[in-house]
């Protein structure tokens, strides 16, 4: 099984930007768990600050052969209408994850522009929220 493991704008400095809110695991730390914790997993990591190079990548999950994608997307997350068109026009399932508990937060961060094309959303947990996530789609995608 090959997942994507994408992240977007600002998340390639977790592990120090807010530690309290974000966590104090670096980004590479979090991927490396990631490999650790379901070695029957092939994952790409990406990670981009801009919204363009994401869609790019999501457009292009098929055609790279990943069975799903678990996408943290950071703030474009709250507005991306672009993002949002790019995952509804992916088959394969995708599952929003954040490190903090959005809902807890300000206002703006309660809303989610991509929720509904998602195939399920993992919020609030820091890392676990990736690792929950990587559960759930190698359940859900176990043959
Ligand atoms: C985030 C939450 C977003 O609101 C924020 O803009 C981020 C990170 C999270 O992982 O908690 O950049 O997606």
């Amino acid at each position: 099984m090959k997942l994507l493991a994408a992240n977007g704008p600002n998340l390639n400095l977790t592990g120090t930007r807010e530690p309290q809110i974000y966590g104090s695991d670096t980004l590479a730390v979090i991927n490396s768990e990631l490999k650790e914790r379901f070695p029957a997993v092939s994952f790409e990591f990406f990670q981009t600050n801009s919204e363009g190079e994401l869609i790019d990548k999501i457009q292009s999950v098929e055609k790279e052969g990943f069975d799903g994608v678990i996408l943290n997307a950071g703030a474009l997350s709250h507005y991306s209408y672009a993002l949002r068109d790019a995952i509804a026009s992916v088959k394969r399932p995708v599952v929003e994850v954040h490190l903090s508990q959005v809902f807890a937060r300000e206002e703006f961060r309660r809303t989610s522009a991509i929720s509904e094309v998602c195939k399920g959303t993992v919020t609030g947990f820091g890392k676990i929220s990736y690792f929950a996530a990587a559960f759930a789609l190698s359940e859900m995608l176990k043959k």
